[in-house]
């Protein structure tokens, strides 16, 4: 299995970013473990033209469920592919909460950008209510259920755990915590999909260069799904690095 190092832009990144790109290339020219940036919709094209002939992908961060049609504002998962995009990120934290997204709503955009054969990242995590109430795995339980299609193989999705409250918030879990609920993400998975053991499961939450590596030992961290740290090449670089020692 080929450890992905993925990037969440979320809503930063002008094209004077691009720049960073250019860095990380330079770089990172071949990396041993997949790289994979995910900027505003609005940087999808150009940053596709920049990453051409290279070991970067380039995705989305949400798609709609539908395949075109009258829905302003939003972008279907072959608009986002006709941009360059090979991936998209589906069920963040951040869409369910500002977006009122549904584990049924997911599922059904993960239907929609499997079906146009984007390789879709479908995160997971409690909140820390939901932790300090030691609901952590029914909740992960249930909606690792809800939000992945039949259809998900171990060639189109990624599983990505993360904590809500280890977002942008410079806390992470304990490895034993984060241990936890990826060996439990991968008892559930092989429970209903033949090839789970070749599944990818991230952890995204805080991570930066100076944990990288202790999380990347982890049992069953298969890379990482950054934030921050993945707006700047040399702190994602170093992300990179630490994934393929
Ligand atoms: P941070 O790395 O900034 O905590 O964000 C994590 C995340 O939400 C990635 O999708």
């Amino acid at each position: 299995m080929k450890k992905l190092a993925a990037g969440n832009w979320k809503m930063n990144g002008s094209a004077a970013a691009l720049s960073q790109v250019q860095a990380l290339l330079a770089a990172h020219p071949a990396p041993s473990c997949e790289m994979l940036l995910c900027p505003p919709a609005t940087l999808i094209a150009q940053m596709s033209a920049a990453a051409r002939g290279s070991a970067l992908k380039i995705g989305g961060q949400d798609c709609h469920a539908k395949p075109s049609g009258a829905h302003t504002g939003d972008l279907s998962a072959s608009l986002l592919k006709d941009a360059g995009a090979s991936h998209v990120i589906l069920g963040h934290s951040e869409r369910r909460a500002d977006h009122l997204e549904t584990d049924a709503l997911v599922r059904a955009k993960a239907e929609a950008a499997l079906a146009t054969g984007l390789i879709t990242i479908i995160c997971v995590g409690e909140t820390e209510a939901q932790r300090d109430a030691g609901q952590t795995l029914n909740i992960i339980g249930a909606q690792l259920t809800a939000s992945l299609p039949d259809t998900a193989t171990a060639a189109t999705v990624v599983i990505a755990y993360e904590p809500v409250w280890a977002i942008g918030t410079g806390r992470t879990p304990t490895l034993g915590q984060i241990a936890e609920v990826h060996a439990f993400l991968r008892a559930r998975l092989t429970e209903r999909f033949p090839d789970a053991a070749q599944m990818r499961l991230l952890y995204g939450g805080s991570v930066k260069p100076s944990n990288a590596a202790e999380i990347f030992a982890v049992p069953h961290v298969d890379g990482a799904l950054v934030g921050g740290a993945s707006l700047l090449a040399a702190d994602f670089g170093a992300i990179v690095t630490a994934l393929g020692v």
